[in-house]
């Protein structure tokens, strides 16, 4: 019967090979001297390939038994992808004379039916990256891949199901520089496992079931992916040798404890994201004061995490570091007063915490682009601590509840406001869902604003002259869900705006100043609008690209104007599905597209003939009416007649 089993896919493979027409490759591309042979449901190679090719590419074929037959007798082969076959034997050998082999993928194949035969594939003589993810190995069975792997350096084997990492799994493979180990469920890696593998740049072990790494001693490691892992604790061995670490991803995990780190090391990126911390402890004793050794981090993401604070004193030696990501913690209070603390900061992200204070000493941040503070708890703040970033361009402040001061108002005036004027490089400004009331004038005078999003302050009360100063920068404008019934300001003398969102409101006409404007893009989706200025649709429609414009109670017959501009200028309406109208007489909703001119002028000669039949029908009761008293009248004079 196995027998049998056996036999069956070589005939089939057989009666393939011979039903192919002779001297002639399969469909396959041919590419120089690279031949491309994918998803073709080969068994074997075709037979005549051209001599001297160098890569061939037979993935996702039908491949079971790799030997020199199946591989039509050729050596020369610098690249073969192999990936997604069938693959469950490899003739032992079959790689040793292939001396130009430097790329063999032999991913998602059946790989562990042969190692399960404990059969050795013999040396791999060239062969610089091997590919054997996806294979269903498990823990031992890449020794008989890897035994005799000289040249190896780059090595994947991905998605198996890995449990231990033996201190001898890369005998055989002492040129390592890459060890993918990728979604395996690794519990336990013996001591010294990675130790003779002086080459060895990059480690990934991301998502696997480690859960602690104890004494961390790879120097020459230039990256290690830690992230997805149950891990509870990292620490590197005490030393004073330098680490040459430089990413170390240790995201998705359950540290408790901020990781303890070579004291002489040169990271650059840290991932701490999404674990436990609730402080930036290394240890569990809150009094031990540890010293921070990362002069050299440049990236550091501790978001979705549950710290409380952060102590300035944290970042006294982070001089270089350009982001830092806090984000999605519990921090109440955030501050920085000495200059030389994150002085070249760039970004940082405090979005989604509590904080209710927050401090900029005077000459601090220098570098600050970009600062997120959505979803904080911000209601008052230092009156000009905006101003005091000479660098910043984006400002997130959405979800908080902030006033906003007027351009004279001085701190004594109001005390709880911010100000907004005179930040020479802030150009991009989101204050959405800050329960903002009023909007006073001059509020942005003398700071290059691009974009101002003030979405979701229902009722604010916007002074006319509340834009003045944004006349030759302002591009963007949101005013999405702010119950606009009507907008006072008027918008025409901002020269540059392009864009503008008033979607969500109660307009039931459009603003005036939108026909002297020259807007590319205009959002009025879900007002009241029931007719549109045909005029001003008109100008409009110069300089218009995308209208915005479902969800309003549009009249369809008054509105012949818009409907002839949707169907027949370069306007783009992308919610065209949601643009009905009210088809006056039935009260029917009609989509905008399915309207046609005719419908209206139709409607009205049923009217017409309607009124014609009712006024025929009258004339004709009367006329009858009529008849029947002169008959009833005659009837009575014969009556009587005959009386
Ligand atoms: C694979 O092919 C070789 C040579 O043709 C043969 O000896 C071997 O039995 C085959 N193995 C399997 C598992 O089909
Ligand atoms: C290593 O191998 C993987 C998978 O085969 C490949 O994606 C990657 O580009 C290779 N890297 C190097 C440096 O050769
Ligand atoms: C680490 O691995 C995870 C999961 O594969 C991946 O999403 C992440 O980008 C990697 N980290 C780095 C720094 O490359
Ligand atoms: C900070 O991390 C959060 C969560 O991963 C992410 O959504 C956000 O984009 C990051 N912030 C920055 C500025 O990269
Ligand atoms: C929206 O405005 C209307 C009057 O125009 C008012 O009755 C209503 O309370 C306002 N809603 C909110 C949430 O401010």
């Amino acid at each position: 019967m196995a027998a049998f089993q056996l036999l069956f896919p070589l005939l089939v493979s057989c009666v393939a090979a011979s039903s192919r027409p002779p001297r002639h490759l399969p469909p396959c591309q041919v590419v120089q001297m690279n031949v491309f042979c994918s998803d073709l449901s080969l068994r074997s190679a075709p037979d005549n390939l051209p001599h001297g090719v160098q890569m061939l590419d037979l993935s996702r074929n039908q491949m079971q038994n790799l030997t020199q037959e199946t591989l039509a007798y050729h050596t020369g082969f610098r690249h073969l992808n192999l990936h997604s076959n069938k693959i469950h034997f490899i003739q032992p050998g079959l790689f040793k004379d292939m001396t130009d082999l430097k790329v063999l993928d032999l991913s998602r194949n059946h790989l562990n039916v042969f190692a399960r035969s404990k059969i050795n594939i013999g040396p791999l003589t060239a062969v610089e990256s091997l590919d054997l993810s996806s294979n269903g190995l498990y823990t031992g069975m890449s020794d008989y891949f890897l035994a005799d792997s000289p040249l190896l350096a780059n090595l994947s084997l991905n998605s198996n199901s890995i449990t231990k990492i033996a201190n001898n799994t890369f005998s055989g493979s002492l040129a390592l520089t890459k060890i993918s180990l990728h979604n395996n469920v690794i519990m336990e890696i013996e001591g010294g496992a990675f130790d003779s593998l002086n080459h060895l740049t990059e480690l990934d072990l991301s998502k696997n079931s480690i859960t602690c790494i104890t004494d961390f001693n790879l120097y020459n490691l230039k990256l290690l992916n830690l992230s997805k892992n149950s891990m509870e604790s990292f620490q590197s061995t005490e030393s004073n040798d330098r680490y040459h670490l430089l990413s170390l991803d240790l995201s998705e995990n359950k540290m408790l404890y901020f990781p303890l780190l070579p004291k002489k090391n040169m990271l650059k990126y840290l991932d701490v994201s999404r674990n436990q911390l609730q402080s930036i402890n290394v240890t569990g004793n809150p009094d031990e004061n540890t010293t921070f050794h990362l002069n050299h981090l440049r990236y550091l993401d501790m978001s979705f995490n549950q710290l409380k604070s952060i102590p300035e004193s944290f970042f006294s030696g982070m001089g270089l570091l350009e982001v830092l990501n806090v984000s999605n913690n519990c921090i109440g209070s955030f501050s920085i007063t000495d200059k030389f603390h994150l002085r070249r900061v760039k970004i940082i992200d405090l979005s989604y915490n509590s904080l209710q204070s927050l401090t900029f000493g005077k000459n601090t941040l220098q570098s600050l682009e970009k600062l997120f503070l959505q979803g904080n708890d911000l209601t008052t703040l230092d009156h000009q601590i905006f101003r005091r970033l000479p660098s910043i361009k984006h400002l997130h402040l959405q979800q908080n509840d902030l006033k906003i001061c007027a351009s004279d108002q001085s701190h004594q005036d109001s005390p709880d406001c911010v100000s907004f004027t005179s930040i020479p490089n802030l150009q991009y400004l989101y204050l959405s869902d800050n329960n903002l009331r009023t909007l006073p004038a001059n509020a942005f005078a003398n700071t290059p604003l691009i974009l101002l999003d003030l979405s979701l302050n229902p009722g604010l009360d916007m002074d006319k002259d509340s834009l003045s100063g944004l006349e030759h920068s302002l591009v963007h404008l949101f005013l999405r869900k702010n119950n606009i019934s009507s907008l006072n300001t008027d918008l025409s003398s901002l020269r540059c705006l392009r864009d503008v969102d008033l979607s969500f409101n109660q307009l039931t006409i459009l603003p005036t100043w939108i026909k002297t404007s020259s807007i590319e893009s205009l959002n009025l989706q879900n007002n009241n609008l029931v007719t549109l200025d045909y005029s001003t649709m008109l100008t409009l429609e110069h300089s218009l690209k995308i209208l915005y414009m479902g969800s309003n109670p549009l009249s369809c017959c008054r509105n012949l104007g818009f409907l002839h501009m949707v169907q027949h200028s370069a306007v783009v309406v992308p919610d065209i599905e949601k643009v009905t109208c009210i088809y006056e007489e039935y009260s029917e909703l009609v989509n905008i597209g399915n309207l046609t001119p005719e419908m209206c002028h139709r409607a009205g000669i049923q009217n017409y003939v309607v009124l014609v039949v009712v006024i025929a029908l009258l004339v004709m009761i009367v006329l009858g009416l009529l008849v029947r008293c002169c008959h009833t009248r005659k009837r009575k004079h014969s009556r009587s007649f005959r009386a």
